[in-house]
């Protein structure tokens, strides 16, 4: 159980939750076809979005490795090391889509937008994407049911719902 007031770093739920804004930007900006690069506007756009969203990543992961999952807290090492797998394949997947999206880009660039190159890079990029969904979904469900066994790291991190004694 969390010692009450043990709680993330200001810092660290900004970067949480400001993310979680910038994630979404990028899943709703998200391009329907290669075909759209054509417009020089959009793909100057996208390159951009990709250096500050890989940047942050790489910032947050920088910053945030010196906390212990769960702040210490003592519970099962099985689910310390379930949830650690799943951070860090979180920032594995959120590192690979910007950077498979700027691979598609600097092809597109050079003359290539089709072939095996660039069927490589969209799929990289279509991967990396699922394979977030798929980690996002474990993790929000891992939180809850935290939460609803109290163990206080849902309060560590989270603003709202909090458990009485944190
Ligand atoms: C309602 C939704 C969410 C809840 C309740 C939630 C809850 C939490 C909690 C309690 C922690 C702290 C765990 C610890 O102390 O080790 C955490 C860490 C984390 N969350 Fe979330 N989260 C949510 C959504 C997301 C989303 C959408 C993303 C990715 C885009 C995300 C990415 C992460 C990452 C990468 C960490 C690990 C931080 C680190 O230690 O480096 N979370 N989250
Ligand atoms: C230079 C940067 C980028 C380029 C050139 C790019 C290009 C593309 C292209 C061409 C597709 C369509 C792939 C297909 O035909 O299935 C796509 C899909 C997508 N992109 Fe990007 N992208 C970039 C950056 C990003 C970033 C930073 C995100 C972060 C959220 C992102 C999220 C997505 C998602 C979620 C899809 C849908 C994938 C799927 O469901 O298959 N992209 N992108």
């Amino acid at each position: 159980m969390l010692s009450p007031n043990q709680s993330h770093t200001p810092l660290a739920k900004a970067l949480h939750w400001g993310f979680i804004v910038l994630y979404g930007y990028g899943l709703l900006k998200q391009l329907e076809d290669l075909s759209e690069l054509e417009s020089t506007g959009l793909l100057v756009f996208e390159v951009v979005f990709a250096l500050i969203f890989l940047i942050i990543v790489v910032l947050r992961y920088g910053y945030m490795r010196r906390f212990e999952t769960f702040l210490g807290t003592p519970v099962p090492l099985t689910q310390k090391r379930v949830a650690r797998v799943v951070h860090v394949g979180m920032y594995l997947c959120l590192a690979l889509l910007p950077l498979s999206g700027l691979l598609i880009a600097g092809l597109y660039r050079q003359g290539i937008k089709t072939g095996p190159m660039q069927d490589l890079a969209v799929g990289i990029h279509s991967f990396s994407a699922s394979l977030s969904y798929v980690l996002i979904f474990i993790h929000i469900a891992a939180a809850i049911y935290s939460r609803i066994k109290g163990e206080g790291i849902w309060t560590s991190m989270v603003p709202v719902w909090k458990e009485q004694g944190h």
